[in-house]
């Protein structure tokens, strides 16, 4: 059984998530997503708490059977310990995602050599896609059609009425 963690804090769940999330529940047995707490608090905290963060991945992937929603706020090796996940799946973007990814890459490694992390190229469509940009595509109300799932469209939409 080979179980994936794909982390994050999907403050919202976008398309390039779900692209990610969906092509990994293809190379594994059962890809775990991972929701983070968010270590910042307050107005420079997530726009969406966590329980609705993660309601609104379960909606988005709810058609993927071997995909599971669990929310963490521990190290991200400690929670991979804790559901046997061996491997963490991530998206890179732009070269710009490089540097972080490394850094976090290399770190979690250190804290745990049998934690593997391997990525996921963006496609094109997705390369510059991120929750904040999504967010302020919200607030100026933008069409977010290709940019979020449908149950995150109405979610946004509703933050910003
Ligand atoms: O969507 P994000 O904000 O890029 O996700 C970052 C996340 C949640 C994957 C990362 O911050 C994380 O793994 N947090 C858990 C705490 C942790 O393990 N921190 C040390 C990483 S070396």
């Amino acid at each position: 059984m080979k179980r994936a963690l794909t982390p994050g804090t999907f403050d919202p769940i976008t398309s390039g998530h779900l692209d990610v999330i969906t092509r990994a529940a293809q190379l594994v047995d059962e890809v775990v997503v991972a929701v983070a707490a968010s270590q910042k608090k307050g107005p420079r905290g997530p726009l969406f708490t966590l329980d609705e963060r993660v309601a609104l991945v379960e909606e988005a992937t709810a058609h993927l059977p071997n995909v599971r929603v669990e929310p963490f706020d521990e190290l991200l090796v400690d929670f991979a310990r804790k559901v046997e996940a061996e491997v963490v799946i991530k998206g890179l973007r732009a070269i710009t995602d490089f540097e972080y990814e490394f850094q976090m890459t290399a770190l979690n490694y250190q804290l745990d050599r049998n934690l593997e992390t391997m990525f996921i190229m963006s496609p094109p469509q997705y390369m510059y896609l991120s929750s904040s940009i999504v967010k302020e595509i919200a607030s100026l109300h933008g069409d977010l059609g290709d940019f979020v799932p449908p149950c995150v469209r109405k979610a946004l939409e509703a933050k910003f009425a």
